[in-house]
């Protein structure tokens, strides 16, 4: 609660300081080669991430929500069609009835292109002006669409999707999340706006539950859960195959370590672990060969923040931030990672 108060506050903030986007036109060509970082502040998992591309076969290129896939820089905007080298963003093929979507990808054919047009915007979280990349059109669709992400299938990470004018169709398990497309030379550093606001809400934190680690993973020592580190999923280990917590799941888009060990202890599992921002799974054992490494660098494969609160780790791309219930009563001391 503090922390969206806080949120709210700043965000209020910037708004008075008023950023001012420049009226003028800009071209629909863009030489200077670039990446996009998307935005849509309303849902944290997907805001402030970039577009990657993921090889699919014939030189086409998947475009997959970071930090699943390839990072690009090299971009460039061609009479509004989006291209990097001989490939370029179209739309078409996997359309979904059920919420009334099309896929975008890039591909070298003469397929219907996605045409966009540079603007400038302010950006949400510095009050900067930037420039955006808005949804113009797709080949002979009315104006007025836009391009969205939602969960993949088989949860492979967030696909790019074009939604049409005045959409009627939605799906609520999985809603594609329309977002903005921000113009960017390069990464930001990994210390942005986001961690600095970590800081700021640490210090006046109503939770009692949790506190910022300097390493990244949440201390849930004073809820009862010690960290035990970031564990493989079956994509990154060599044993058999199956969950690393085969107990329980629970997924939940506003996903924190708190409820998660909720609903572990709810289901009678001492093991909690979250992943991919979203997802909690639960058991009484590890699986063998999947306990975690006790290295500082091990727990880089968990950086993913958590959907529900920014400040906390929720695992990673098929990595579970692993948690144990403390004995009642006895000791609650994180692993100690070296
Ligand atoms: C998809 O969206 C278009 C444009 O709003 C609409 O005309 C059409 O009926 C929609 N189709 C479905 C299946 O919802």
């Amino acid at each position: 609660m503090q922390h969206s108060l806080i949120s709210a506050l700043l965000v209020g903030a910037a708004v008075t300081t008023a950023c001012v986007p420049p009226t003028d036109t800009l071209s629909n060509t863009i030489t200077t080669q670039f990446g996009i970082l998307i935005q849509n502040p309303a849902f944290p998992t997907i805001h402030d991430r970039y577009m990657n591309l993921l090889p699919a076969g014939g030189g086409d290129q998947h475009l997959f929500l970071s930090p699943v896939a390839n990072p690009t820089f090299k971009l460039v905007l061609n009479a509004g069609a989006l291209a990097q080298g001989i490939i370029h963003a179209v739309i078409g093929g996997e359309y979904s009835e059920v919420d009334n979507t099309t896929k975008m990808f890039m591909t070298e054919r003469d397929e219907p292109k996605a045409i966009f047009q540079p603007v400038y915007g302010c950006d949400p979280d510095t009050d900067q002006v930037q420039i955006q990349l808005e949804f113009v059109t797709w080949e002979t669709e009315p104006a007025g669409g836009h391009i969205c992400v939602r969960v993949a299938s088989g949860n492979r990470g967030y696909e790019f999707r074009y939604s049409p004018p005045d959409n009627p169709a939605f799906d609520p398990t999985n809603p594609c999340m329309a977002v903005t497309m921000v113009v960017v030379s390069t990464a930001a550093p990994t210390t942005t706006s986001s961690s600095t606001s970590i800081s700021v809400t640490t210090s006046t934190s109503a939770s009692a539950t949790t506190s910022s680690s300097p390493l990244p993973y949440t201390d849930m020592t004073a809820k009862g859960f010690a960290f035990v580190g970031c564990a493989p999923e079956e994509r990154h280990a060599t044993d058999a195959p199956g969950r690393t917590l085969s107990g329980a799941l629970y997924a939940d888009d506003l996903m924190t370590d708190g409820k998660c060990m909720d609903f572990c202890t709810s289901k009678g599992y001492t093991y909690a672990g979250s992943e991919w921002t979203r997802e909690c799974w639960c058991g009484n054992t590890v699986a063998p060969g999947r306990q975690p490494a006790t290295t500082v660098a091990s727990l880089a494969n968990c950086n993913f923040k958590c959907g529900g609160d920014a400040t906390q780790w929720c695992g990673g791309d098929s990595w579970l931030s692993l948690y144990k219930a403390c004995p009642v009563g006895g000791p609650c001391v994180n692993a100690v990672f070296t």
